[in-house]
């Protein structure tokens, strides 16, 4: 059973993603018996010392890897990046307020299609008129003043595109952050709530990362179910019902392994040379391979391109198999490739896969 970094499958899938193979070695064991307790990590009670450890340290470490100032409430929650959509604007949008959103791919679409369910919506980017090629700069922002908030997405991760600066906005800032987070350093001071689903760069799906400024917490409002209320949630330290204990404890893992790696720091700068490995040998045969996202919007997590045709594409995909690389084929809405890269994908497996995208373009 291959159980290395270099003799697994080299994964591209977008999401549930690659993990540390020191985090899943880990797992492994503690699934069976966690810090000499006689007892598996999910098997102990959510309320007992074992896991109080789990939670305070993967707390701990959070905020020691995003250099996140204490006016920040680490929140542990379900329900799928996709609840927290709703749950936004469910906790900030009052009835006659609107809120400013920037549609710059599915799932910021997405958030604005909830956020609408429960209160106005100002549309301040549609990336649609641009085919969601690009994030825009603060000039193509069409910002309103006395907005509850704005929000938006700083990876497409169908697109392959990301916000290199951070919108400039005189209302709290919302982000979702799902396919980005501790992939680069955060600016606190300009955010007020940043959220992740765990699945690409944290951990397994069913957890989600919430980082929320304590003083939002006051705008949620009384008669909201209590699940669904961020204040009622951080008021019970993520424990307000039985939490995703074993996912809690994955994402506290990974912490320890971005430490390990040397910080954000380190991670920022390794994402670099990894994307630039892949980018350099598609630009290197710009009759071959197209890529998505224009310059200045290019994810160094999703890379989004496609080859001359669409039979090309198949081809790569079926010949990409055969080299034991696995989940490149593009999302349905976009068609073409899509190479995912997120932080635990090792940096010989983009190397090799830049080798395999020079040799396929030359056999064909
Ligand atoms: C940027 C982004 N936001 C939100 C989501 C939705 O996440 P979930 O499936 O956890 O609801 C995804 C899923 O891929 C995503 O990539």
């Amino acid at each position: 059973m291959p159980t290395t970094t270099t003799d697994r499958i080299l994964n591209f899938s977008a999401g549930p993603a690659t993990m540390p193979v020191s985090v899943l070695r880990q797992a492994q064991s503690d699934l069976l018996n966690i810090a000499e307790s006689g007892i598996g990590i999910c098997e102990h009670s959510h309320r007992g010392e074992i896991f109080d450890t789990i939670l305070e340290e993967a707390i701990a470490d959070c905020r020691v890897i995003g250099n996140i100032p204490d006016e920040f409430e680490v929140l542990f929650l379900q329900g799928g990046a996709t609840l927290q959509f709703a749950m936004i604007a469910m906790n900030f949008l009052s009835e006659g307020e609107t809120a400013t959103y920037l549609d710059t791919g599915v799932w910021a679409s997405k958030a604005i299609k909830e956020a609408k369910k429960i209160g106005n919506v100002h549309l301040a980017f549609d990336g649609s008129k641009c085919n969601y090629d690009h994030c825009p700069t603060d000039d193509e922002i069409d910002a309103l003043e006395n907005v509850a908030y704005m929000h938006y997405c700083t990876n497409n991760t169908i697109y392959g595109t990301r916000f290199s600066n951070i919108p400039a906005s005189e209302a709290p800032l919302i982000c979702d952050m799902s396919s980005d987070i501790f992939s680069r350093q955060v600016d606190w001071s300009k955010f007020d709530m940043v959220y992740a689903g765990a699945q690409k760069n944290l951990g397994p799906a069913g957890t989600v990362l919430v980082i929320i400024r304590k003083s939002m917490l006051e705008k949620c409002p009384d008669g909201l179910p209590s699940t669904l209320n961020y204040k009622m949630v951080a008021t019970k330290g993520s424990r307000l019902n039985t939490p995703p204990t074993f996912g809690i404890y994955l994402m506290g893992q990974v912490f320890k392994w971005i430490l390990n790696e040397g910080g954000l720091q380190a991670i920022e700068k390794k994402n670099e040379h990894k994307s630039g490995l892949i980018y350099d040998a598609l630009d290197s045969i710009p009759d071959f391979y197209t890529t998505f996202a224009r310059d200045g919007s290019r994810s160094q997590m999703n890379i989004s391109f496609k080859t001359k045709s669409p039979e090309l594409d198949a081809m790569f995909l079926e010949e990409s198999a055969k080299q034991g690389m696995s989940g490149l084929k593009g999302h349905r809405d976009l068609g073409g490739l899509r190479a995912s890269i997120y932080n635990a994908f090792p940096e010989e497996g983009c190397a090799r896969f830049a080798e395999f995208i020079q040799s396929f373009a030359s056999s064909h």
